[in-house]
């Protein structure tokens, strides 16, 4: 059994609906969990992104924001912790990932250029299309099938992403890899595998970039399943990893333990002076980035609490003990499990439904009327449609509960578990969906559906 390394200072009411009140906003709300009102939902799982608890120490750093417009206290203390902790000299804020990949897409991908990846996420690869480029995956047959226990799902095909870049390497300006594979299960990548890939972008001279939202999770997985690391600590690890890149973006919300948040950081002075003329056009004054000097200070707090080992040891277990609650009672997850959050295979819990009616999306809306949980669908609405073949990206039908950090206790947990295992009971009754209104951009934001 793992024990929570803090206690509650604070406490927010939380309130669960009547099943007929959680009809009504479902059906009110367009079958779209995205639409319904927090206050509306009992235990939120929808993402782990910007929805985490702060610590007392991120507390008493928000009253030390300083507000100014160029040059804050506040810049410097982040500066700091970016430069020590991921050793890159230059850094600039973002007001969240999206920002930071629009300023990095803006200045590496043009018309017809390719960036690989394993997996990227979806604001990823919507900004690398806006450009006019293509994400393509090199992630490892193994992070397609569920059951296999591959400790690093998250890894590069090396050989498949030589194959490629031999051919293609003049279309190619950034090899992205995303720490921990949000898209695959919050699977990470090895030290090993990030050095091949390391490797042959200096071979091909293309630019090695992390998409880093969780990497301090990826570092424990590196910890815990690579043996040669097994006694390094998670700072030093954070450390070799990053020194295998040119640069990286990270989402603050999830690793940096804040509440919004992101910010790039580069090791090439005149790549810097180039992005940060993309964030004066986009996020504001390059030392603030879109960001209040208060939100600065927390980040630079939560950042260097993320890599504390019992708080990952915690958040990581958490996240197992929900997986095999599930497991134990038949219902198949997405393993091993992940960094922040357990996958369900949709598609498996309700084989009846045709893959064209959704069954992710359709047993995220049943998890919300049975126990007033909000879920995600991680499938091909996430994925949305190739824009050559006009078809959904192929690939598995998950639903993600994504575990804010610091929130919920093993009693939160017991409740999503046992609400699960109600509805596989009744799985062979359960129906489909069907788009009523599908947004062209990034669909699972904004999209309307009805039971098919
Ligand atoms: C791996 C990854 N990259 C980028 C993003 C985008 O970050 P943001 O939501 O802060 O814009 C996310 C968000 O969930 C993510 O998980």
């Amino acid at each position: 059994m793992i024990y929570e390394p803090y206690r509650n200072k604070t406490v927010e009411p939380i309130r669960l609906l009547t099943r007929s009140q959680r009809k009504t906003s479902i059906q009110a709300a367009h079958y779209n969990l995205f639409n319904l009102r927090s206050e509306d939902i009992y235990i939120d799982l929808l993402t782990d992104s910007g929805t985490g608890a702060m610590s007392d120490t991120q507390w008493s750093a928000l009253m030390r924001g300083d507000e100014s417009y160029a040059g804050s206290k506040s810049f410097f203390r982040l500066k700091e912790a970016v430069n020590s902790l991921l050793g890159f000299e230059y850094f600039i804020p973002a007001h969240q990932g999206r920002s930071a990949e629009l300023v990095l897409m803006s200045h590496f991908v043009g018309k017809g250029q390719i960036s690989p990846g394993n997996i990227h996420f979806d604001t990823t690869t919507a900004h690398i299309e806006f450009q006019g480029g293509t994400a393509k995956s090199f992630v490892i047959p193994e992070a397609n099938d569920p059951d296999n226990m591959h400790p690093f799902k998250g890894n590069f095909d090396v050989e498949k992403l030589e194959g490629f870049l031999k051919t293609h390497s003049k279309n190619v300006s950034l090899v992205i890899a995303t720490l921990t594979c949000n898209s695959g299960g919050g699977q990470p990548v090895s030290l090993e595998n990030l050095k091949d890939v390391s490797r042959l972008c200096k071979q091909y001279g293309v630019q090695f970039f992390f998409d880093a939202a969780r990497i301090t999770e990826n570092a424990y997985f590196i910890k815990t399943r690579e043996a040669e690391y097994k006694k390094w600590t998670i700072r030093r690890i954070l450390r070799a990893c990053c020194d295998l890149a040119d640069g990286l973006w990270m989402s603050a919300k999830k690793d940096g333990l804040g509440n919004i948040g992101g910010f790039i950081a580069v090791r090439n002075e005149g790549l810097y002076e180039t992005l940060k003329k993309y964030t004066i056009l986009f996020d504001g004054f390059p030392t603030y980035g879109g960001l209040a000097g208060r939100d600065l200070e927390v980040l630079a707090v939560g950042l260097k609490e993320a890599t504390d080992i019992d708080y990952l040891r915690w958040r990581t277990g958490q996240v197992a003990q929900l997986g095999m609650w599930l497991e134990e009672s038949g219902i198949t997850c997405i393993k091993p499990f992940g960094g922040h959050g357990v996958y369900i295979d949709a598609r498996r819990f309700m084989p009846q439904i045709p893959e064209d009616q959704f069954p992710g999306q359709a047993l995220s809306v049943y998890g919300y009327i049975e126990g007033g949980i909000r879920s995600c669908e991680i499938g091909p609405i996430l994925r949305g449609r190739d824009p050559k073949t006009g078809k959904h990206k192929p690939g598995l039908d998950l639903v993600r509960l994504a575990i804010p950090r610091r929130v919920y206790s093993m009693n939160h947990m017991r409740h999503v578990a046992d609400t699960f295992i109600a509805l596989k009971k009744s799985a062979g009754m359960l129906r489909g969906m069907k788009f009523t209104y599908e947004a062209p951009l990034l669909a699972h934001f904004s999209s309307k559906f009805d039971w098919a």
